[in-house]
């Protein structure tokens, strides 16, 4: 028998029979079989209630990969499948966890894996705590191998339930076993930020609020809440997006430059961004915070209905579908800085964009023929472009008092010719290698929770927000323009590739 690799295991996915496995974490292990990056070495177990044959869910899995881009190697494919099992589980019920274990015994067996396991949490949050208590109970972590623990969010609803699911979950595992996924963070650009600032002897010295204005993220979607109306009433933009991916791109857009590169110095340097966040008392929440709802609208030609309408939503619903921020970082490098966020669904575009807003130039030189000159702007397009523009002033051709606005554009699409891999396939890639970098750690999951609370106590105490506010196909309500104007700036307005 070869040495097993280092990534060697059985993957144990908890909710298999879900959309997350179907959408992303099949296709996302098919594409790393594809390039090698996944040896022979691994099993992966499927469970969820339902009762299935491993053939038919074999079948979901070819069904689910069939996209891909190497599904052009039937052989491939064939091998591949072969590494997938499946078992009805009831995970409440102790024979369930003794099965799980005989088969993941004997796929260490059939396929030289020495013991390593990773859990997939890709359910329900309420069952996160359980489950984990229950595989120490039966004995599936007691094996030589390593053991990771990897959750989906939501990671609790507010800071105590947060707490609690994680007080569970530390019984059985230690914080360097857990890996909490926040997508944004496998994505490209999102982990291209460090390299641009860290890296760049151009931007790092004017990072701060001597050189830098203010930071706009916007986060937008175009889809509604689709058929996710029963989560969503409980979560709203606030806490689907804003706790987790729009705070993560804060602090990666804050933070401190690392002593190094290690999983922990990075980690810690994020996590002080998130001390420093000015808290929002609930009598000032609407001072840095505005919420909307998606009305019915036009887009396209086709109408779309609005929020209340939606499947699985209260017609009288006040959660929200779109949130508008001003966040305050209170230490040396941003005080004064606004950082601006806005995310919401039903806006005019698919897209998620940082813009850096450099300060003007002590003086303009130019005024008398060019008027104002825009300022620098550095925009960093996480999706679906990938790369970053500099908008900059250069002369006009012709005329040598005047100066007309250019820009410098990197496409990281174009660079690398074929499209990078998906966050998914990076993070699983992650997990594999016992690189937690890239996943969120519970002091950061506690302090976001905290910073979020507040706003949501506000918002469920303020009894009726003017919703609907925004019609489908509008960047969000007046308000969020509102919220910048008051401070002499506004969301800057850029057209794709831009
Ligand atoms: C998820 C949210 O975390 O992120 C969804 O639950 C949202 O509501 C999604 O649609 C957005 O992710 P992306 O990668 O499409 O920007």
């Amino acid at each position: 028998m070869n040495q097993p690799s280092k990534k060697a295991s059985v993957i144990v996915i908890f909710g298999a029979t879900g959309d997350l496995a179907k959408r992303k974490l099949f296709p996302s292990l098919y594409n790393l079989y594809c390039k090698g990056e996944l040896e022979e070495d691994f099993a992966v177990v499927g469970v969820a209630r339902r009762k299935l044959s491993n053939e038919e869910f074999r079948s979901r899995v070819h069904d689910a990969v069939i996209d891909t881009a190497c599904m052009d190697k039937d052989d491939k494919h064939k091998q591949f499948s072969d590494h997938f099992f499946y078992q009805p589980f009831d995970v409440t019920k102790s024979e369930s966890y003794q099965d799980l274990k005989a088969l993941t015994e004997s796929l260490d067996t059939e396929f030289n894996i020495p013991g390593n396991r990773i859990f997939y949490m890709a359910m329900a949050p309420e069952f996160f705590g359980t489950i984990a208590l229950n595989l120490d109970a039966e004995g599936l972590i007691e094996g030589d191998g390593w053991n990771r623990l990897v959750i989906e969010k939501p990671f609790g609803h507010n800071f105590s339930s947060a707490q609690k699911l994680n007080d569970e979950i530390r019984q059985v595992f230690s914080e360097d076993e857990i890996y909490r996924i926040d997508h944004y963070l496998g994505k490209e650009m999102v982990q291209n930020i460090e390299a641009i600032r860290f890296a760049n002897a151009l931007f790092e010295p004017l990072w701060n609020n001597r050189y830098i204005s203010n930071i706009q993220i916007t986060s937008s979607e175009t889809v509604g809440v689709e058929n996710r109306g029963g989560y969503y009433e409980k979560s709203g933009a606030l806490r689907d997006m804003v706790q987790n991916h729009m705070l993560q791109m804060v602090s990666l857009l804050a933070m401190e430059p690392p002593a190094s590169l290690s999983t922990e110095e990075i980690r810690s340097e994020k996590v002080k961004v998130l001390r420093a966040l000015r808290a929002v008392i609930p009598e000032e929440v609407s001072k840095y915070f505005v919420r909307g709802q998606y009305d019915a609208g036009e887009v396209n030609g086709t109408h779309l209905q609005g929020y209340r309408e939606e499947e699985n939503v209260d017609e009288a619903s006040n959660t929200e579908t779109f949130v508008g921020a001003k966040l305050m970082i209170d230490n040396f490098r941003w005080a004064g800085v606004p950082f601006y966020i806005r995310t919401g669904k039903r806006m005019t575009s698919k897209s998620t964009k940082i813009v850096i807003e450099f300060k003007d130039m002590p003086m303009n030189l130019y005024k008398e023929q060019s008027g104002k000159l825009g300022p620098n702007l550095l925009v960093i397009h996480i999706q679906p472009e990938e790369g970053m523009t500099l908008h900059l002033n250069a002369k006009d051709t012709g005329d040598m008092r005047k100066t007309t606005p250019i820009q410098l554009n990197f496409n990281n699409k174009q660079e690398n010719y074929i499209n990078s891999p998906e966050a998914y396939e990076r993070l699983l890639h992650d997990v594999m290698r016992g690189d937690a970098t890239n996943f969120t750690r519970w002091d950061e999951v506690a302090l976001s929770w905290k910073f979020i609370d507040p706003i949501s106590i506000a918002w469920a105490n303020e009894k009726e927000p003017t919703f609907p506010n925004y019609a489908s196909g509008l960047m969000g309500p007046q308000a969020s323009d509102d919220l910048l104007e008051k401070d002499g700036f506004h969301w800057w307005p850029l057209p794709e590739n831009k």
